[in-house]
């Protein structure tokens, strides 16, 4: 990082005031007077103002309710990022832990803890992530112990297991033939295959399109998806999409001892 970011980041002023700062010569890294704006810091160094050190960089830990339309970077020429949906308080070198599609909705952490990033992104630790999605076709028991026992979905390795639980297939397929017939009195016979079916689903790792490609596997389509929850973090029932809030100390401990980061 610039030095004179790092100050601006350390609370020292805007751009132009610690540029002042750093042309008053009271800045050193590593013990050493520095007056260049531009000079780029190592994760070691240690920079004081008037011999008084600067704590290390703040972590922050961050729950965006990511609404659909965004996409899970930092910057983008097209679309708007998750990182500008952080009000203006939050540190501004906060990156997304992972990604979710620009059409899904759902809990997504923002930190500048990468350390605790990489713990959660490792494929090792199989972290569960748990969605709710909107399937079109017929999710039937059948797709519950395929899933289970893992899917080919192109890729060199099966998937890991992953746990799906119908949550309102036959209810939402019955309202639905229920309203066609109200209009369509002449037809009769079984309700065709047209509605959407609801299901949650844990998985425990985080490829492409995972979850979109799974249904796919299975001849669905995925219509809509929200993610619920990643390791202990849970999408805060209390925020709306586009909503945030720190975590709170004891989120931030839970998930650094389920990493053992
Ligand atoms: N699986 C997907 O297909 N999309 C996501 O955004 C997340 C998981």
């Amino acid at each position: 990082m610039r030095l004179d970011k790092y100050l601006c980041e350390a609370g020292l002023g805007t751009r132009s005031q610690v540029k002042k700062l750093l042309k008053s010569g009271v800045v050193t890294v590593n013990g050493q007077t520095v007056l260049r704006p531009e000079e780029k810091l190592k994760e070691t160094d240690r920079v004081a103002v008037s011999g008084r050190e600067l704590s290390v960089a703040r972590l922050e830990y961050w729950m965006l309710y990511k609404p659909a339309g965004c996409v899970s970077a930092t910057e983008d020429a097209r679309f708007q990022t998750v990182t500008e949906l952080l009000p203006a308080e939050a540190r501004r070198d906060l990156f997304p832990v992972g990604r979710l599609d620009r059409d899904t909705e759902g809990l997504l952490l923002l930190t500048n803890d990468g350390k605790l990033a990489h713990f959660l992104l490792s494929p090792k630790r199989h972290v569960d992530k748990v969605y709710y999605a909107r399937v079109r076709g017929r999710v039937t028991k059948e797709h519950v112990k395929l899933f289970a026992e893992g899917l080919d979905i192109g890729d060199e390795k099966k998937t890991l297991p992953a746990v799906l639980e119908i949550l309102q297939e036959e209810e939402t397929a019955r309202v639905l033939w229920e309203r066609r017939e109200e209009k369509d009195t002449g037809s009769a016979g079984e309700p065709e295959e047209t509605g959407e079916s609801q299901v949650r689903i844990t998985i425990r790792e985080g490829r492409f399109h995972q979850i979109k490609r799974m249904f796919e596997a299975v001849g669905c389509e995925v219509a809509y998806l929200r993610r619920l929850s990643m390791g202990s973090l849970t999408l805060d029932e209390g925020l709306t999409p586009g909503g945030c809030r720190r975590l709170t100390e004891q989120e931030v401990e839970a998930l650094k001892e389920e990493t053992g980061c």
